[in-house]
């Protein structure tokens, strides 16, 4: 386990205690390099491939015209918002949701509406979303969709109202796909009791590595997830995965299937654009930032985040969270360098306004930095090497969610001196917040029960070291 504080000469903090040491020893070999941690855990490998289309997971829930697909996600930027999303097949149907706190009493009810699209010789079903508002915080709903034809019901409890010392618990996935590793993947994270969001770091369904893009993979995807996304948001990300772009088949519409699918509360932190966006839940703040978009001096993105983080108030939400697909820190051979840019971009505002951690995916495979920075090359001055720096996040590369690509099992050698702890296998990890001044995180990867973490870190908040006083106000 590695805790914040402790470290020795070079300002890197000591990896493990002698619990996980003992840990580690009892699942394989662990070298050490310059850096930190690459583990050596041997998996069995096996061929990453796609779950059959007749597969259980994907199954069509009976009825007609019966919704399927069905997934959440936050609504507005104070979490008493939830955008209710489901697709129907066989005609529109009704774009109502009905909802309350009592099961068999659903008093209150919103209109929604639903879209479709083309894609090469596909025609989607009827995409239908709709944003409840006005809820309660810390609350369970009930809600049911169909309505006219065949309902079906589902439930989600909304996170507290904003604060900083409101315990909240985010799981955190990448890269998932829809192969039997995913669903290993999803089970597992299913299995924790305390996880009560995803934030989810882009590629979701990889309907992209089928001929034409085929988007019947998107919708077998929506079902797969949807034992998850139904019950508790999903905050998304977007990776290469969800550019579909396809002009050798006449789709030059970057996005098109996400956009109709997936909605995102962007208009409520002022983005005018569905890739980056923000939210407040509980004690984060989360900021979602678009590898996939323009972000150069200037643009559109550029310009939202450079108003955004100076907006973020660590008294209210004390953990300030990033998500981005593609990894500014990363030690593997794939995709390496990849983040380079975006990096050279925004790090320094992200060191200046103390982001707790970084998560990113697009790498399958598992990584985690110390808190280091790259901010002080000119490109004549030499000093182009990460050095400690106790103002800059954490980063964290959680792209293992088991897609059909497969691992991405080589890495640059040897393990660079920011690398912590690195290791190809799949997994997903929790970040429990536990209040203002620490969280716990833990990464699991799929091949250990519920109750190991085969790499865990006590994070202490860069504005809150002691309960008493926020640093970040001075
Ligand atoms: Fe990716």
């Amino acid at each position: 386990m590695a805790a914040e504080g402790s470290g020795d000469r070079m300002g890197r903090r000591i990896p493990f205690t002698v619990p996980l040491i003992l840990a580690a020893a009892l699942v394989g070999f662990v070298s050490r390099c310059e850096g930190g941690v690459t583990s050596s855990f041997v998996r069995k490998t096996e061929k990453t491939i796609d779950m059959p289309i007749d597969s259980d997971v994907f199954r069509v829930p009976p009825g007609y015209n019966a919704p399927q697909q069905v997934h959440i996600t936050q609504g507005n930027h104070d979490g008493s918002a939830m955008i209710i999303s489901w697709v129907t097949m066989d005609e529109p149907g009704s774009s109502k949701v009905l909802y309350g706190t009592e099961k068999h009493k659903l008093d209150s009810s919103a209109e929604g509406r639903y879209t479709r699209y083309k894609f090469y010789n596909y025609t989607s079903g009827y995409i239908h979303h709709c944003n409840i508002r006005k809820l309660k915080h810390d609350t369970t709903y009930y809600y049911a969709i169909g309505i006219g034809h065949t309902v079906r019901m589902f439930w989600f409890t909304t996170p507290p109202r904003v604060g900083p010392d409101v315990p909240y618990t985010f799981g955190l996935i990448g890269d998932l796909g829809q192969s039997f590793d995913s669903n290993v993947t999803l089970t597992h994270y299913e299995s924790n009791p305390k996880a009560q969001a995803v934030l989810f770091v882009g590629d979701l369904s990889y309907a992209d590595n089928y001929p034409n893009h085929d988007n019947v993979r998107w919708d077998t995807w929506g079902r797969f997830v949807e034992r998850s996304t139904a019950y508790q948001p999903w905050i998304w990300t977007t990776g290469n995965h969800e550019l579909d772009f396809a002009p050798e088949i006449g789709e030059t519409e970057p996005f098109k299937p996400f956009r109709h699918r997936y909605h995102v509360p962007y208009k409520a932190s002022g983005s005018t654009s569905p890739f980056w966006y923000s939210i407040k839940r509980g004690p984060a703040y989360i900021i979602v930032l678009a590898s996939y978009q323009a972000y150069g001096k200037y643009t559109p993105q550029y310009k939202w985040l450079e108003e955004e983080l100076p907006k973020v108030n660590r008294s209210e939400t004390p953990w300030l969270i990033v998500l981005v697909h593609s990894p500014w820190y990363n030690s593997y051979n794939y995709h390496y360098m990849e983040g380079e840019t975006m990096r050279v971009m925004f790090e320094s505002w992200l060191v200046k306004n103390k982001v707790d951690v970084v998560f990113a995916g697009h790498v399958h495979a598992y990584e985690r930095s110390h808190r280091i920075s790259n901010i002080a090359y000119n490109i004549v001055n030499g000093e182009c090497q990460p050095v400690p720096d106790e103002s800059a996040p954490v980063y964290i590369t959680i792209g293992d969610g088991g897609n059909l690509e497969g691992l991405a099992t080589n890495m640059t050698e040897p393990q660079p001196s920011y690398s912590a702890f690195r290791e190809a296998s799949f997994g997903h990890a929790i970040f429990d917040i536990k209040n203002r001044t620490h969280a716990y995180y833990e990464w699991h990867r799929n091949q250990d029960g519920n109750a190991v973490a085969a790499d865990s870190m006590w994070f202490q908040n860069r504005c809150w070291k002691s309960a008493d006083k926020n640093e970040c106000s001075v």
